[in-house]
C-alpha cells in the first residue's frame, strides 16, 4: 500500500524531532500502522535551513498554505504554536479534508470547540496527544484506557519549566528570581517566561484534560490561573518542615455542584509519589472510581518525547482514516450529544485546605485572636508551627495548616486576620491538597 503523506507545518524542535524519529523507526512504525508514514512536504520560513534538516527527498516551502492545499497531503502536523495563524491554518486544513495533528495546547484550550466541530462536520480527525504533557500518553489514557471510569479528579505537574525552578529553589534554598535566571541560562526557561511561570501553559493543558475527563467543552477562560513568581523560599522551607512539597499543580475535580479547574502552587504531602517528581519532568495523577489512583510520569517537552506523541497520533490516524467517522474515538472522549454543560466553579466555591504564614507580633493573645477568627469562620486548624523568635526579636512567623474549607469563607477570614494590628505583613496563603 502507498504510504500516507504528511505535511509538517513548522520544522523547529518538535517538527524536526518528528521527522527524525519517523525516519529512524520507520520499519517499526510501518509495521504498527499497516502502511508507511512519509513526510512529503515541510514548511519553515528559513527554507535553506529546512533543507539541511530534511535533505533533498522532501519538498520544502516557506508558505504553509502550499502544504494545506497540496492534494497529495493526507495529514497536516501543526507545530508552529501560537493561536491566530495556527487557528487559520488548522481550520483551512480541515476545510481541505485533511486530518490534523497538533501539539498546540493554547489553540485547543481556547478554540477547541470550534476546531472539533469543524472536524466533525468534515469527517476528519484532529489528534493532540503532544499538546498535554509531551511524551506521556495521557490523552490516550484518559480517552481510551480509563473509559470505564467515572473520573473523580486529575492532578498534574504539567509544566517542566516551573517544576525545574521549584526543585532548584527547594534543593538549593534559592529565591525565584535567581533560579529563573539559571533556568534561562540552561535553556529550561524562555527569554519571556510568562506563559510558563504564571501558570498559563499548565492551565491550557489542564483545560484539555478536564474536558476529556468530564465531557465538558474546553473553557480556558474559566480556569483559575496562578503561577510561582510570587512564591518565597521561606514557604518552601516551612512546608518541608511540615511534611509537604510545593508543586505547581493543575487540578480539576468533579464536585456535586460543578467542576473545579485551577492551577496554583500547592502543598502536597512528601509521601505522595507526585511530590517527588523533580526537575523538568511531568507527572499526572488520575483518580477514577473503578481503577482508583493511577500515575503517569515522563518527559513533558523536548524534541523526541514530543515527537513520540505526534507519531502515535499519526499511527492512530493511519489506522483509522478509512473507518466510518462515527466509529472513531470522539475528540473529547464523549460523543457530541453526550457532552455535559456542568459549570466550572468560581474559586470562591472551591474546596481545599490551606497553608497560611503570618508575620505577627510575638506577644500575648496573638495566636488566640487568629484562631478565634478561623473558628468563627468554621475553619478547622490541622497544624500550627511557630518559628522561635531570635533573641530580642519582637515578631515571628506563625504557620497554620487548615482542614478543607470553602475558598470564599477563607477569603473573609483572611481579610479579618489581615486587619489585626498584630499581623505585621501581608499574609501568605497557599493551597494544600492531600491527594488521598
Ligand atoms: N514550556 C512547557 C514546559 C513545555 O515547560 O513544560 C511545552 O508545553
Amino acid at each position: 500500500m502507498k504510504p500516507i503523506k504528511v505535511g509538517l507545518l513548522g520544522l523547529g524542535t518538535v517538527g524536526s524531532g518528528t521527522f527524525n524519529v519517523l525516519r529512524r523507526n520507520q520499519t517499526e512504525i510501518k509495521g504498527r500502522a499497516g502502511r508507511g508514514i512519509e513526510v512529503a512536504m515541510v514548511c519553515r520560513r528559513n527554507v535553506a535551513l529546512a533543507k539541511q534538516i530534511v535533505g533533498d527527498s522532501v519538498a520544502v516551502t516557506a508558505d504553509p498554505f502550499e502544504i494545506i492545499r497540496n492534494p497529495e497531503i493526507d495529514i497536516v502536523v501543526e507545530t508552529i504554536g501560537g493561536c491566530d495563524l495556527a487557528r487559520t491554518l488548522v481550520l483551512e486544513a480541515i476545510a481541505q479534508g485533511k486530518h490534523v495533528v497538533t501539539a498546540n495546547k493554547a489553540l485547543l484550550a481556547v478554540h477547541g470547540t470550534e476546531i472539533f466541530a469543524a472536524a466533525r462536520d468534515k469527517g476528519v480527525m484532529v489528534a493532540f496527544e503532544a499538546a498535554v504533557a509531551g511524551g506521556i500518553p495521557i490523552i490516550k489514557a484518559l480517552r481510551e484506557g480509563l473509559t470505564a471510569n467515572r473520573i473523580e479528579w486529575i492532578a498534574g505537574i504539567i509544566n517542566g519549566t516551573t517544576n525545574f525552578i521549584l526543585s532548584e529553589m527547594r534543593s538549593k534554598g534559592l529565591d525565584f528570581g535567581t533560579v529563573l535566571k539559571e533556568a534561562q541560562r540552561l535553556g529550561y526557561a524562555e527569554a519571556d517566561p510568562t506563559f510558563d511561570v504564571e501558570g498559563v501553559d499548565a492551565a491550557h493543558k489542564l483545560t484539555i484534560m478536564s474536558a476529556i475527563a468530564f465531557g465538558v467543552p474546553v473553557q480556558f477562560d474559566k480556569a483559575h490561573v496562578e503561577g510561582i513568581s510570587q512564591l518565597q523560599a521561606a514557604d518552601i522551607k516551612y512546608a518541608e518542615q511540615l511534611g509537604y512539597r510545593i508543586k505547581l499543580l493543575g487540578l480539576t475535580r468533579r464536585r456535586d455542584n460543578g467542576i473545579e479547574l485551577r492551577v496554583h502552587p500547592t502543598l502536597v504531602p512528601i509521601s505522595r509519589l507526585i511530590a517527588n517528581v523533580e526537575g523538568a519532568m511531568n507527572a499526572v495523577v488520575v483518580q477514577g472510581d473503578a481503577v482508583g489512583t493511577t500515575l503517569y510520569y515522563g518527559k513533558g517537552a523536548g524534541a523526541e518525547p514530543t515527537a513520540s506523541a505526534v507519531i502515535a497520533d499519526l499511527v492512530d490516524i493511519t489506522r483509522l482514516h478509512t473507518a466510518d467517522p462515527d466509529h472513531r474515538v470522539p475528540h473529547l472522549a464523549f460523543q457530541p450529544d453526550a457532552m455535559s454543560d456542568t459549570a466550572i466553579l468560581p474559586m470562591t466555591e472551591v474546596l481545599t485546605s490551606y497553608y497560611l504564614r503570618l508575620r505577627v507580633a510575638d506577644e500575648a493573645g496573638v495566636l488566640s485572636s487568629i484562631t478565634t477568627i478561623l473558628a468563627e469562620g468554621d475553619i478547622s486548624i490541622d497544624a500550627v508551627l511557630q518559628r522561635e523568635s531570635a533573641e530580642g526579636e519582637r515578631q515571628t512567623d506563625l504557620i497554620i495548616l487548615t482542614h478543607q474549607t470553602q475558598e470564599g469563607g477563607m477569603n473573609k477570614a483572611l481579610a479579618r486576620m489581615q486587619g489585626l494590628p498584630t499581623v505585621l505583613a501581608p499574609i501568605v496563603r497557599l493551597r494544600k491538597e492531600e491527594l488521598a
